[in-house]
């Protein structure tokens, strides 16, 4: 995989397709989730959510030609674990056997995955919590997810907000907390010398990186911040933690892992 450090990476789209494939699950009633593989279908496909998603997708078309018995929703879970690997970051549990479907009928409905920004920021915390909740993830869980934001960027085309979240975004590191807990972070009002007008986003004293709402959530809510804090100084711990959620991640709604799981054993 090719490394560049201008946001056309893939590393970070990649790693964000994964998550996007999977984080549609909902424990209530075991809907949604990586088995199927529907994002390539409406209506997943067209969720603002998944903006800027197709980019990866197509990337990996090659791949699906010259392996056609291994089913998109197992090649869009496994893109983003090659590119944590890659990019320096730990061994992801991972086993195939997800099946595709024809269409996207099955899909549930919008809304599912995250908005980084609910207006009040408390209202943005309970946000969070409620979507991974609905998941099945605690608090330590969610922010060890988080974790992948030292990935990738925001892409003012896709989201409409702004930047990279660290200096390396193609190196999996522990960066992200560092950021977090050392830098000042304040709401962003210009870019390149000139009025920021797009969503509220924070950044930082040089006015290079940026961090999201929901990111600023990690620090705002005492229990959030108290992971933060241990994985800013413990990135081992940081590394084993984000390879066994992430693994749980990939996993849910995916029939085989109910009886199955092999990330509880890692
Ligand atoms: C509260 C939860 C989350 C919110 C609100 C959120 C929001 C966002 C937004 C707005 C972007 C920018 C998309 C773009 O403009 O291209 C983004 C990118 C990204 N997200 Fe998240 N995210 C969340 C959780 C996660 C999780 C759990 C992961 C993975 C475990 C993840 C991995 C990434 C990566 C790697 C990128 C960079 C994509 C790229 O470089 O193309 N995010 N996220």
């Amino acid at each position: 995989m090719e490394k560049r450090g201008d946001g056309t990476s893939l590393y970070g789209t990649f790693i964000r397709l994964s998550w996007h494939a999977s984080g549609t699950y909902s424990k209530a009633d075991n809907s949604g989730g990586s088995n199927g593989g529907r994002m390539r279908f409406t209506p997943e496909a067209g969720w603002g959510a998944n903006a800027g998603l197709k980019v990866a997708r197509d990337a990996l078309e090659p791949v699906k030609a010259k392996f056609p018995g291994l089913s998109y929703a197992d090649l869009y879970t496994y893109a983003g674990v090659v590119a944590v690997e890659e990019a320096g970051g730990p061994i992801i549990p991972f086993a195939t056997g997800r099946t595709d479907e024809s269409d996207g009928k099955a899909s549930p409905p919008d809304g599912r995955l995250p908005d980084a920004d609910k207006g009040a920021r408390i209202a943005t915390i309970t946000h969070v919590r409620d979507i991974f909740y609905r998941m099945g993830f605690n608090d330590q869980e969610i922010v060890a997810l988080l974790g992948a934001h030292a990935m990738g960027r925001c892409h003012t085309d896709r989201s409409g907000y702004w930047g990279p979240w660290s200096n390396a975004e193609n190196t999996f590191s522990n960066e992200y907390y560092r950021l977090l807990v050392e830098e000042r972070w304040s709401p962003k009002v210009t870019h390149n010398g000139k009025p920021w007008t797009g969503p509220d986003q924070y950044e930082d004293a040089s006015g290079q990186l940026m961090m999201l709402p929901s990111d600023i959530a990690m620090i705002a809510d005492p229990e959030f911040k108290k992971w933060v804090e241990l994985y800013a100084k413990d990135e081992d711990r940081f590394f084993n933690d984000f390879s066994k959620a992430f693994a749980k991640l990939l996993s849910l709604g995916v029939p085989f892992a109910a009886t199955k799981p092999w990330y509880q054993f890692w």
